[in-house]
């Protein structure tokens, strides 16, 4: 089975400890919910993971292998891919253009990585839009490009940074649904990092929970929403 883990991971930044030796595994098929109060270390767990910033401490392995030192293209050629919390396209051009420069990373013609764009961009949702400038897209569509920009890589571990932030209700819904999709559709495993309790709830099939850089809970949905130290951290109001 593929998998992918962290194996003690610590990132210090100057004073500040952000990550504290945190294993945590994500496993081919699954749904792996990342939560954590604000500055618990989620991003820069997934910048690790994603080859973004170099741990202090610590390994990330590939199926048994150590990708430590990989660049990010690097490992998205090991099947590792990432979206950021603030999506950055390039608004003059067209929306299939900007996922199918991702998709060029695998592909061996530009017409393979068009279809491989356009694949992505209709699993999103987004098929009709594919040849508007990406400049003109509405909030929630710039987000879904995002993910359609992940895609192209074809990963087999895609991380999401809050993918959902700033959305209406709706539009985190139908997020969720392409979200839940994902493992059957793009054969990847995904970790999701998601404020919104409810949905994390509701799509996820296991929960890694930090607090102040350290993992506070590990295990399937329910065990971690009903562990005392994880109510009085996180979920306390939800
Ligand atoms: N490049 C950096 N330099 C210094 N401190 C950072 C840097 N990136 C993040 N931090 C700090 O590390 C901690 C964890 O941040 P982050 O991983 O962004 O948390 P989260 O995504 O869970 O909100 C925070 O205290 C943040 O201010
Ligand atoms: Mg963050």
């Amino acid at each position: 089975m593929s998998e992918l883990n962290t194996e003690a991971i610590s990132v210090q930044f100057q004073g500040l400890r952000a990550l504290d030796s945190v294993d945590l595994s994500l496993k081919e098929g699954e749904i792996l919910g990342l939560l954590g109060p604000n500055g618990a270390g989620k991003t820069t767990l997934v910048n690790v993971i994603s080859g973004f910033q170099r741990p202090t401490e610590g390994t990330v392995r590939v199926d048994g292998k150590s990708v430590g030192g990989l660049t990010p293209d690097a490992l998205a050629r090991c099947g590792v891919a990432r979206t950021f919390q603030s999506v950055r396209l390039f608004r003059r051009l067209s929306v299939l253009e900007n996922v199918e420069i991702s998709a060029l990373c695998h592909a061996k013609s530009r017409n393979e990585a068009r279809s491989t764009a356009r694949r992505a961009l209709e699993f999103v949702g987004l098929g009709p839009v594919a040849r508007r400038l990406a400049g003109e897209l509405p909030y929630a569509d710039e987000r879904r490009v995002g993910i359609a920009r992940a895609l192209a890589l074809r990963p087999r571990f895609l991380l999401l940074d809050e993918p959902a932030a700033g959305m209406t209700d709706s539009e985190c819904r139908d997020l969720v649904e392409i979200v839940r999709q994902l493992p059957q559709s793009f054969g990847c495993a995904v970790l999701l990092i998601e404020h919104n309790i409810g949905l994390v709830m509701e799509v996820c099939n296991r929960l890694h929970v930090l607090n102040g850089g350290r993992t506070l809970a590990d295990g399937p949905v329910e065990t971690v929403r009903n562990n005392p130290d994880v109510i009085a951290a996180y979920l306390g109001g939800a």
